[in-house]
Parts: C-alpha cells; sequence; structure tokens
C-alpha cells in the first residue's frame, strides 16, 4: 500500500482517470456507458482470458480510460502486441500518453475493415470488449461479434462486459456461442462478463 507522497500522486491519478471518465460521459453518454471507470477486480478478470504465450496479438474494443488496457498488459502482453480501438478522441490521446507502446487506434469498432485499415487481416489471440453494447440496436451487436470472431481462432474467447442481467449478444442468432463467464459484485454498477466464441457447440 502506497503512502506520504505515493499514495498521494496514486489517489491523484486515479481522480484524474475518474474526472476524465466522466467529463467523456457527459459528452457522449451513449458512446460511453457508465459514469465510472471499469472496477479494477473487473479489469483483471477480462484480461485472465487473454493467452500471452499465443504470440498473436490482442484486441481490446473501447479502452477508456485503460483500466483493462493496465490488466491486460500486467497479464504479460507486450504493449507492441497491443492493439486498442477507442472511439473518443479525448480518451485516445489520454491512452497514448499512458500506453506509448500500445497500439492505439482511433475510429468505430462497429467498422473493424475501415478501422484497422492495413491491420485489418491480422488475427488476434482473443478480444476484450468494454463497447457498451446495450445502447446499439441487437443485430448491429449481433454483427459486431460475428465480425470480431472473424478475426480471432476457432475456439478463442471474446470477454464482454454488460450492466444488464442477459447477455447482450442473444444465443442462436448466429455463428457463436453464449458463456456466463463471471458475476462482478465489485464494479459501479455491478457488471457481468459474457464470453462468445466459434467451435465450442
Ligand atoms: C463503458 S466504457 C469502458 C471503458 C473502460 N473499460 C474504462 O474503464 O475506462 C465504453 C468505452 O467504449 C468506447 N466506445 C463506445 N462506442 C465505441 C465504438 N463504436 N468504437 C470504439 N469505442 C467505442 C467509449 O468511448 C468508452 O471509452
Amino acid at each position: 500500500m502506497a503512502h506520504g507522497p505515493g499514495l498521494r500522486k496514486a489517489l491523484a491519478e486515479k481522480f484524474d482517470d475518474e474526472l476524465k471518465f466522466f467529463k467523456g460521459w457527459i459528452d457522449k453518454p451513449k458512446a460511453v456507458g457508465s459514469i465510472v471507470p471499469t472496477s479494477s477486480i473487473t479489469a483483471r478478470k477480462m484480461a485472465s482470458v487473454v493467452d500471452p504465450t499465443s504470440g498473436l496479438p490482442v484486441l481490446e474494443v473501447g479502452p477508456g480510460t485503460g483500466v483493462i488496457t493496465r490488466a491486460i498488459l500486467a497479464q504479460g502482453v507486450r504493449a507492441e502486441n497491443l492493439y486498442a480501438v477507442e472511439y473518443s478522441t479525448d480518451f485516445v490521446h489520454h491512452l497514448r500518453r499512458l500506453y506509448p507502446g500500445v497500439n492505439v487506434i482511433e475510429g468505430d469498432a462497429f467498422n473493424l475493415d475501415a478501422t484497422l485499415g492495413d491491420k485489418s487481416g491480422l488475427t488476434f489471440d482473443s478480444v476484450v470488449s468494454g463497447v457498451p453494447l446495450l445502447n446499439f440496436p441487437v443485430a448491429q451487436r449481433i454483427a459486431y461479434v460475428e465480425s470480431l470472431l472473424d478475426r480471432i481462432p476457432t475456439g478463442r474467447p471474446i470477454v464482454q462486459l454488460t450492466y444488464g442481467p442477459l447477455s447482450p449478444i442473444p444465443p442462436g442468432r448466429g455463428d457463436y456461442t453464449v458463456e456466463h463467464f463471471h458475476f462482478v459484485i465489485r464494479n459501479i454498477p455491478p457488471t457481468q462478463l459474457w464470453i462468445y466464441r466459434r467451435g465450442a457447440h
């Protein structure tokens, strides 16, 4: 546990993250989804699905303030092997400052071919997604998951957070399985984690 100037610096950084997040929510409530950043417990649980030994890059979508980005790096993924797609310019600048080696790409996760550009042919190990799917129509959510699954090997996961009780991606509507992964009560608001994959029927 930090104390003295270390604690003050840690608290100032945390407060700064929360302010940035709150500002993002005021500017674009539908895109940001929550008024408080994801808890570190949620972030660690989500990052635990990543396999840093696969040799493949990892895709994070909707990194926001970078809480989950930090947990993915702590999992042993090298910064240059992490691609983070974020819609908000403010968050993009913040992420580039905080994690200089990470490939932070500004753009729309619902249009990944255009957003990833010359990286759109990459195969990723797995996907960690914080995009607030409930704010988008179901057909768009399904297309989102299918497009992500096209970019990872059969059997590998997309982990998605959501604040509703049900999976934001309904089962039986495409080539994927739906698995409840975890309920994190120590998150504001409490959050459900879901996993989607192919080849696990
Ligand atoms: C609920 S927040 C999660 C943020 C992060 N976990 C944190 O704690 O800071 C959702 C994030 O998804 C981003 N986002 C929303 N729609 C997006 C889209 N279409 N493409 C890329 N990012 C998007 C928002 O800008 C926001 O940063």
